[in-house]
C-alpha cells in the first residue's frame, strides 16, 4: 500500500499538528454555512409558510406546551423561550420531530430533511 496513503488516517491528522489544522479551518467554515442554510429553512417552515404547523401548538402565548417564539415575539419572550428550552426538551424535541415522528399527523408531510431543519431552527434559541 502507498505509505501515504496508510499514514492517512484520523489518528495520525491529530497527531499531525497542522494537517488537522487546516483541514479544520477548511471544514469549519462550509459546516457553519450549512448550518445557517438549514436553520433559515427551519425557520421558513415553521413561522413563513406553514408547513410546519408547530406554532399552532406551541407558539409562546399558547398552552403549557408553548416554547417556539413567533419572529414578532419581543426580547422578552425569546428569553422566556430560551429558558424553557432546556436539553430534556431539546432530546424531546430529536424523539418525537425524527425519531419516532409522533408529532402530530398535520406534520407527516415534512420530509426527513424539513425535520432536520426545524430542529436546527428551534435549536438555534439556545
Ligand atoms: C396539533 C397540535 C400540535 C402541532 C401542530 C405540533 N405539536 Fe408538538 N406537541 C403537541 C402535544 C399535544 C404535545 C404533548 C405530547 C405529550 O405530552 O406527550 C406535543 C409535544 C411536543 C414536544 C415534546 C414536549 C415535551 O415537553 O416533551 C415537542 C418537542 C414538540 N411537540 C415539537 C413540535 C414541533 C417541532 C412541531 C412542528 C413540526 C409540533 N410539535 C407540532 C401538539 C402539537
Amino acid at each position: 500500500m502507498n505509505p501515504e496513503v496508510k499514514n492517512c488516517t484520523p489518528a495520525n491528522l491529530n497527531t499531525n499538528a497542522s494537517a488537522g489544522e487546516n483541514l479544520r479551518s477548511m471544514v469549519e467554515p462550509v459546516v457553519e454555512q450549512l448550518q445557517i442554510l438549514a436553520v433559515s429553512r427551519g425557520q421558513a417552515l415553521v413561522q413563513r409558510n406553514g408547513k410546519g404547523k408547530c406554532l399552532m401548538c406551541h407558539s409562546l402565548s399558547g398552552g403549557g406546551i408553548g416554547f417556539i417564539p413567533k419572529d414578532s415575539s419581543t426580547p422578552q419572550e425569546r428569553e422566556r423561550a430560551r429558558a424553557i428550552l432546556t436539553p430534556g426538551l431539546l432530546r424531546s424535541l430529536n424523539e418525537h420531530l425524527i425519531e419516532d415522528k409522533s408529532m402530530p399527523p398535520m406534520s407527516n408531510d415534512l420530509s426527513p430533511q424539513d425535520r432536520e431543519d426545524i430542529k436546527a431552527y428551534i435549536e438555534s434559541f439556545r
